[in-house]
């Protein structure tokens, strides 16, 4: 069931059940955060692993100060951001109304203000935030549309239109510095460098100590995947993609970024002009496009690693590696 009426999925929703909505990243299959049976109706509907913690969405930062403890940088990147595509892991606090299944069972949360104008709406209207993982089931394509959804999901749907970014957001470890990406997503690593600008870097002193060991210098070239739950092995199309591709081989439909190879018989274009923001707005819709088409597997065409395209990589690395993981570097 799709829907546009905002005022419906807020009746759904204070009545504990699960609708999935737009965001300005993808979809999310959202619920109430602080219901500890509308979140497990969440895992239960996604086939999501149990330790595979969710996002808590909130109306706005002051709204997440009961339930997390905040580090001065991870404030200001949050006040430059928000509402925006950046997740930040965080410890909770004792009074945290977060429960245990939505965590994993860890002590910190991964929380964010989205800016999609429906679930700002929709959050203001509850009374505390909302859980929503992707709302595809476990390992699949995220949904940029309201139609991806439906393809895997059987729950009410809000149509927002396609999502503005088409990557899931990127998430940072708030409780370290230097700062470490748990997840490469659609706040570039050029955007956070950009927002932390004059940012006077607090002292190591200000943290809490055994937390170096995750910590990486300058994340860009050398990301590390912390992620619970984040298996190498994930967003996955049905058919096998080969990465880096310079020619076409039988049967193969290209997944093209820039001029197109030739040769293939179905081409699905990311950007004509090389663009990554284009690219990464139109990647999920691409590989659903191609999944239903009449080619076989997939051939991509090489993105640079350079904007966006540090995520586009990374989402393209594991949809490889969930078909052949000794022919993917990571
Ligand atoms: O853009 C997005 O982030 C979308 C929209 C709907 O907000 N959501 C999304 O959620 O991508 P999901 O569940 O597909 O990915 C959430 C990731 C998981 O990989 C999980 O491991 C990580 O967030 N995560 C959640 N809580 C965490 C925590 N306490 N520590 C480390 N990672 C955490
Ligand atoms: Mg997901």
């Amino acid at each position: 069931m799709i829907f546009t009426d905002i005022n419906r999925a807020i009746n759904l929703l204070l009545n504990k059940e699960v609708v999935a909505l737009p965001t300005e990243t993808v979809y999310g299959l959202a619920g109430l955060g602080y219901d500890e049976q509308a979140v497990q109706h969440i895992y239960a509907l996604k086939n999501r692993p149990q330790h595979n913690p969710l996002i808590l969405h909130y109306a706005c930062l002051e709204d997440t100060r009961t339930d997390v403890v905040w580090t001065p940088w991870a404030q200001h990147l949050a006040a430059a951001c928000w509402p925006g595509p950046l997740t930040l892991v965080l410890s909770l606090t004792p009074t945290s109304r977060i429960p245990l299944a939505a965590t994993g069972g860890l002590n910190s949360a991964a929380i964010r203000v989205p800016s999609h104008p429906m679930i700002q709406n929709i959050l203001r209207a509850l009374p505390g935030p909302l859980a929503a993982p992707s709302a595809n089931l476990s390992g699949q394509l995220s949904p940029t549309t309201a139609a991806h959804v439906a393809k895997d999901l059987d729950v009410p749907i809000l149509d927002g239109g396609p999502c503005v970014y088409g990557l899931e957001s990127t998430i940072l470890d708030g409780r370290t510095w230097p700062i470490n990406i748990l997840r490469p997503g659609a706040l570039s690593v050029e955007d956070i460098s950009t927002l932390l600008l004059g940012f006077q870097e607090p002292s190591v002193s200000d943290y809490a100590p055994g937390k170096g060991d995750a910590i990486t210098t300058n994340p860009a070239p050398d990301i590390k995947v912390l992620c619970p739950g984040q298996l190498l092995a994930h967003y996955a199309p049905k058919k096998p993609l080969r990465l880096n591709a310079t020619h076409i081989k039988d049967g193969e439909g290209l997944l093209a970024f820039g001029p197109p190879l030739l040769g293939a018989n179905v081409c699905v274009q990311l950007s004509l002009e090389g663009n990554t923001t284009q690219a990464a707005a139109n990647l999920f819709a691409a590989l659903h496009q191609l999944d239903q088409s009449a080619c076989q597997t997939i051939a991509v065409m090489p993105i640079p690693q350079t904007g966006l395209g540090c995520a586009i990589n990374d989402r393209l690395l594991r949809a490889c590696a969930a078909f052949a993981p000794a022919t993917c570097s990571v």
